[in-house]
């Protein structure tokens, strides 16, 4: 007998583990059976990253109408990747140094116990639901480059060019100005460009049954080498699920995550019952003890930003970030609202 599940004995084996929260094919069009087994008095939780404001909006009213927890996550997070003005994920996100945008996503699905993952995705503007096919369809986890675009092709994602006309003027400044000693002309700045060269959106979800997913997109780095992967796509980095427990995901300096396997280590911290905020934070300090020394500032400061955000089975949600002045976005079970993060660093001290 074959060790891989057919896709039927995966679907067969998801319902048995999700117990009336099965993956169906219906999830795929963004209705589920998920929702069936309801905890009164409970209500559905989202918390994401500031840039997911209208992502946990949307997730919980999906989650409020049925909709499964991973694709409520995901269609939350698509608003940002297909939105054009947003440089740092899906499409309009700003690519590596050869101008050529790479997209990462991962994703976990707590009932079932299934994650998915792409890395350095070319040419398809929502990574995130590229992941959730590779978490649906195939016994994988990650899949990369040219093959991550060959299973998206096949599933009908469309080719497009990634590069917006901002997010191409962005790069062609940058290159530009890259050094005094290349060979392109230095452009002085007509106009201001704003962007940040990490930007990425997580965002995890709880039902009101209980039921847990997270799932965490990027262009990754601005004019990153070609081929690099951060930590949105490394499962236990970008994200986390345990459905017995919540689930965890970051934004920030990728390399300094994955070096801690940040989101998988802020819900084990959450399992030894810290709260979700310190459980980030404590996530936070191992980032801090881990960083080398040229990372570092004159004060043992990290010289970079990075985020965790948590949340917990019950509801109870949380975020720090590594400086003071960040913020996130949670729908609390009533609204949606931005909320301060907690903080190890104060920022002009
Ligand atoms: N956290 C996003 C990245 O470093 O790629």
């Amino acid at each position: 007998m074959s060790d891989s599940l057919t896709r039927r004995e995966f679907l067969g084996a998801a319902s048995t583990l999700a117990a009336g929260a099965a993956l169906t094919p219906d999830m795929v069009s963004g209705r589920s059976a998920a929702a069936v087994h309801v905890r009164p008095q409970a209500r559905q939780v989202a918390v994401a990253s500031a840039n997911g404001i209208r992502a946990v909006q949307l997730a919980a009213e999906l989650m409020d109408q049925g909709v499964d927890t991973l694709d409520a996550a995901v269609e939350g997070v698509k608003i940002r990747e297909l939105d054009p003005e947003d440089t740092s994920v899906g499409y309009g996100g700003l690519p590596n140094e050869h101008g050529v945008v790479q997209l990462d996503a991962s994703c976990m699905h707590g009932p079932s116990r299934r994650a998915g993952a792409v890395g350095a995705l070319e040419g398809i503007k929502t990574p995130s639901v590229v992941a959730k096919y590779v978490l649906l369809y195939t016994d994988h986890i990650m899949l990369v480059g040219k093959g991550a675009k060959e299973f998206a092709l096949s599933y009908g994602f469309q080719e497009e060019d990634l590069l917006t006309d901002k997010s191409r003027e962005i790069w062609l400044r940058w290159r530009a100005n890259r050094g005094p000693d290349d060979d392109w002309l230095n452009v002085p700045a007509e106009k201001d460009l704003e962007f940040e060269r990490h930007g990425t959106i997580n965002c995890n979800v709880v039902n009101a049954a209980g039921d847990v997913s997270s799932v965490t997109t990027t262009s990754g780095l601005a004019w990153k080498i070609p081929g690099r992967v951060g930590d949105s796509p490394i499962i236990g980095a970008g994200q986390y699920t345990d459905n017995d427990i919540g689930a965890a995901g970051s934004t920030g300096r990728g390399e300094s995550n994955i070096k801690v396997c940040g989101a998988f280590l802020t819900v084990e911290f959450r399992r030894r019952g810290m709260s979700p905020t310190d459980a980030a934070l404590e996530t936070l300090r191992r980032v801090v003890t881990t960083t080398e020394s040229r990372l570092l500032d004159d004060q043992g400061r990290p010289k970079f930003g990075l985020s965790f955000y948590a949340v917990k089975k019950n509801g109870e949600f949380g975020a720090a970030s590594l400086w003071s002045g960040r913020r996130y976005a949670a729908f609390d079970g009533r609204e949606a609202a931005l909320h301060d993060s907690a903080h190890l660093f104060e920022r002009g001290r």
